[in-house]
């Protein structure tokens, strides 16, 4: 447990001394996690431009009966494995019929944040005292790798709330790629995949007017500056949103309003910033069927169902191998 700790924070100095140091300068949004990030991400969840969480929640809360029964889940008993759970609000839909059905499984959420797994696993036990659950903190890629120590029973890998966007389709087909090779026939993957749709609506969802979207961005220069000592002045930082309605991809931005300095102890490092120079903080993807069927035949998975709301807005897919 300690050595994983100690894995992850590694990465974290790893990667930001390669971002910062980088042209153009970069971050990845798997950083935005700490406690903080975790509750300024549920704050984002409940803003009326944050249309995803509600969309998928009424797909799952729809079609519940029939997700989990094409999960095939009467064999042995298996392992319901989520990838960047979050606060799990909305596989709570699939647990519970899952509980109700009197399934055999066990549950184990993995996320980057042990905040969000510790908050989860601790209602859960008081909501479901008898469910079985094994909650970690990981790292997708790097529990990819070690998916088949993780589990040697039928397994159902889940990765909800369009998380698989904030990988750019190469790193999307690699990570499904890796996903198709822990598979066995009788597994299932369950992915979330946000869909194109009025671009307004989008950069809306991701530029929300009373600015928690900006203040879960700067997030990340607050986590520098307490985990790292870095000395960051987050009023200097702009969010910034763009949308591309043809490739689908939206992207996050901290944009310095000024020529500035920043120094970071830990890593030694004194970093100078342009007026208007950016950091690259997220993408999130939007899908449309072509673009995910071709995904899947670069991943050697296959379709086996879709649910979406009415308008197609969002979908939840069901791969298998
Ligand atoms: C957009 S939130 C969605 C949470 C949840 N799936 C939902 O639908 O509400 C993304 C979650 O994935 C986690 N996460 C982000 N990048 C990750 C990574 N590379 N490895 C593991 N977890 C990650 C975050 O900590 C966060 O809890």
């Amino acid at each position: 447990m300690e050595e994983l700790k100690k894995i992850v924070d590694n990465t974290f100095e790893r990667e930001i001394l390669e971002g910062l140091t980088s042209y153009p300068k970069y971050i990845s949004s798997k950083f935005f996690y700490d406690k903080k990030g975790d509750e300024l991400f549920q704050k984002i969840m409940e803003l009326p431009e944050y249309y995803l969480t509600r969309l998928e929640h009424q797909i799952l809360k729809d079609n519940k009966v029939e997700i989990v029964k094409s999960f095939d889940p009467s064999r042995e008993g298996f392992d319901l494995i989520e990838l960047g759970a979050g606060d799990g609000k909305k596989t709570r839909i699939l647990l519970k019929e899952l509980v109700d059905k009197q399934y055999d499984f066990t549950y184990k959420p993995i996320d980057i944040s042990q905040n969000a797994i510790d908050g989860l696993v601790s209602k859960l036990n008081e909501e479901y005292p008898t469910m079985d659950i094994e909650g970690e903190r990981g790292e997708y890629f790097e529990v990819l790798q070690r998916l088949n120590t993780l589990s040697n029973r039928k397994k159902i890998i889940m990765v909800l709330g369009s998380n698989i966007g904030n990988l750019l389709h190469p790193k999307a087909i690699t990570f499904l790629k890796q996903l198709r090779e822990a598979m066995h026939d009788q597994d299932f993957v369950f992915i979330g995949m946000d869909q194109k749709k009025n671009p307004q609506k989008i950069l809306d969802a991701y530029n929300d007017e009373s600015k928690v979207t900006a203040a879960f961005n700067k997030n990340v220069l607050s986590r520098i500056n307490s985990e790292l000592g870095g000395n960051f002045d987050l009023d200097k930082f702009k969010h910034w949103e763009t949308y591309d309605p043809e490739t689908g991809t939206a992207k996050s931005y901290l944009v310095s309003l000024e020529q500035q300095e920043v120094d970071i102890k830990s890593l030694s490092l004194n970093i100078t910033f342009d007026a208007w120079e950016t950091i690259h903080t997220e993408i999130s993807q939007k899908y449309d069927e072509k673009t995910v069927r071709w995904m899947s035949e670069q991943s050697g998975l296959r379709i086996l169902k879709s649910y979406s709301d009415i308008e197609n807005q969002y979908k939840n897919y069901i791969f298998s191998k």
